[in-house]
C-alpha cells in the first residue's frame, strides 16, 4: 500500500521543505518523497510534538536534511526556505482541547508561525506553498456533507487559527501572486501518530488502550461521527497539490477525506474486533469545542487534483494497528 505512486513528474531535480516533518503527517510525506527519489527534502521541526524516531531512517541520507528550529522565528523560516522549490507546511499545534487550554501557544505556532512561513516562502520565491488546514473551519455549520464554500463560525481557538491561515493564504495569493493551496484534513490516522500525551487523537488512543487491555474513554455518547481518513490519502493529496499543473487548482482550499463517516462507537467496535478484545469503553462527558458530525464532500479535490481516497477505513486501520503492535504493543 505504501508503494503507491501519486505523481507522474520526475522529482529528482526538486527540493522540498516539509515543516512539521518530524510529526505524524509530515514524516509520512517525507517518507513518500524519499521513496520516490526526491532531489532534496529538508525538514523544519522544533520537536515539540514530533519525534526524531519518525525521521530516523532518513537522517543519514545525502538528500535529507533536518533543521531543528521554530517557525515562530522569522530568520529560521527564511533559512529553511533557501534553495527550496516547494513548501509543504504541516507544522502547527494540533488539538481542539489544547487550543482551549492554551490559546496563545496555539496562536503563536498556528498563526504567527504560519504567517512567518508564508512570508519566507514568498520572499524566497518558492514555486508553491501547500499547507494543512482543517475540517474544524466548518465550525458550527450543521450542513452535511461539508462543501468548501460553506463554512460556519469557528468553535475553538484551533479552528480560528486554521481559518486565519486560509484568509492569509488568499490574501497572499491575491497581493503577491503566490501559488498557495490549503488542504482541509478530516481526522487523519495512520503510522507515526502517537498515542501519548494529553491531546492524542482518538484512533491512537483506542488502539493503545485496547492493545494493553485498558478501557478507553469515549467523550459523550459516542454517536458523534467523523470522516476518518488514512494517512496515505492525505499524502496523495499533498503530492498532487504540490505538483499539479491544472489551471485554477491553486489559490484554493480542498476537503481531504474519504467521503464516508463513522461514529466513534462504530470506530471503537471496528478496532476492538481487529484487536480481538472484549474490553468495554468508558463513557464520559462531551468535550467543549467539538463538532457533532463531520463528513466531507470531496468532489472539488477530485475535480482539480485528481484526488481519490484509495485506502478505506478498515484497510488503513489494519496497517495502523500493525504499526502500533510493533511500536507500542
Ligand atoms: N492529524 C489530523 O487529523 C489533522 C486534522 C486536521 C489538520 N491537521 C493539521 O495537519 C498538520 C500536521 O498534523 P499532525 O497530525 O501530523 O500533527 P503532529 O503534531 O504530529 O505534527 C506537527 C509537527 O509540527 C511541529 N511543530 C509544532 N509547532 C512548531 C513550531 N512552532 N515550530 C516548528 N515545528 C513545530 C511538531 O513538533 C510536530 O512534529 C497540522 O497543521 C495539523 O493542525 C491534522
Amino acid at each position: 500500500m505504501q508503494a503507491t505512486r501519486h505523481h507522474k513528474n520526475d522529482i529528482s531535480d526538486l527540493a522540498f521543505l516539509v515543516t512539521g516533518g518530524a510529526g505524524f503527517i509530515g514524516s509520512n510525506i517525507v517518507g513518500y518523497l524519499i521513496r520516490n527519489g526526491v532531489g532534496k527534502v529538508r525538514v523544519l521541526d522544533n520537536l515539540s510534538e514530533g519525534r526524531i524516531q519518525n525521521i530516523q531512517p532518513f537522517l543519514r541520507l545525502p538528500n535529507f536534511e533536518f533543521v531543528e528550529g521554530d517557525i515562530t522565528d522569522t530568520e529560521t523560516c527564511m533559512k529553511a526556505c533557501r534553495g527550496v522549490h516547494y513548501v509543504s507546511h504541516q507544522a502547527a499545534l494540533g488539538s481542539v482541547p489544547r487550543s482551549i487550554d492554551t490559546p496563545l501557544k496555539t496562536n503563536a505556532a498556528n498563526v504567527t508561525g504560519f504567517l512567518n512561513m508564508l512570508t519566507a516562502a514568498k520572499d524566497s520565491g518558492v514555486k508553491r506553498f501547500v499547507y494543512a488546514s482543517s475540517s474544524s473551519v466548518y465550525g458550527d455549520s450543521i450542513r452535511l456533507p461539508k462543501v468548501e464554500e460553506h463554512i460556519g463560525s469557528p468553535l475553538s481557538p484551533y479552528a480560528a487559527s486554521k481559518f486565519v491561515n486560509e484568509v492569509y493564504a488568499g490574501v497572499y495569493a491575491l497581493n503577491y501572486g503566490m501559488e498557495v493551496i490549503g488542504l482541509r484534513y478530516f481526522n487523519i490516522f495512520g503510522p507515526n501518530q502517537k498515542p501519548d500525551g494529553p491531546y492524542a487523537a482518538v484512533i491512537p488512543l483506542f488502539m493503545d488502550a485496547l492493545l494493553k487491555g485498558r478501557s478507553p474513554y469515549i467523550n459523550g455518547d459516542g454517536e458523534q461521527s467523523r470522516d476518518f481518513t488514512y494517512v496515505d490519502n492525505a499524502i496523495q493529496a499533498n503530492i498532487r497539490a504540490l505538483l499539479t499543473d491544472v489551471r485554477g487548482a491553486t489559490g484554493q482550499v480542498y476537503n481531504i477525506a474519504c467521503g464516508e463517516r463513522f461514529t466513534v462507537n462504530e470506530l471503537f467496535h471496528t478496532i476492538r474486533e481487529l484487536v480481538g478484545s472484549d474490553v468495554q469503553p468508558t463513557y464520559r462527558e462531551e468535550r467543549k469545542g467539538d463538532v457533532r458530525d463531520s463528513l466531507a464532500d470531496i468532489s472539488k479535490a477530485r475535480a482539480y487534483l485528481g484526488y481519490e481516497p484509495n485506502v478505506k477505513l478498515k484497510e488503513g486501520m489494519a496497517v495502523t494497528l500493525q504499526w502500533f503492535k510493533e511500536n507500542y504493543g
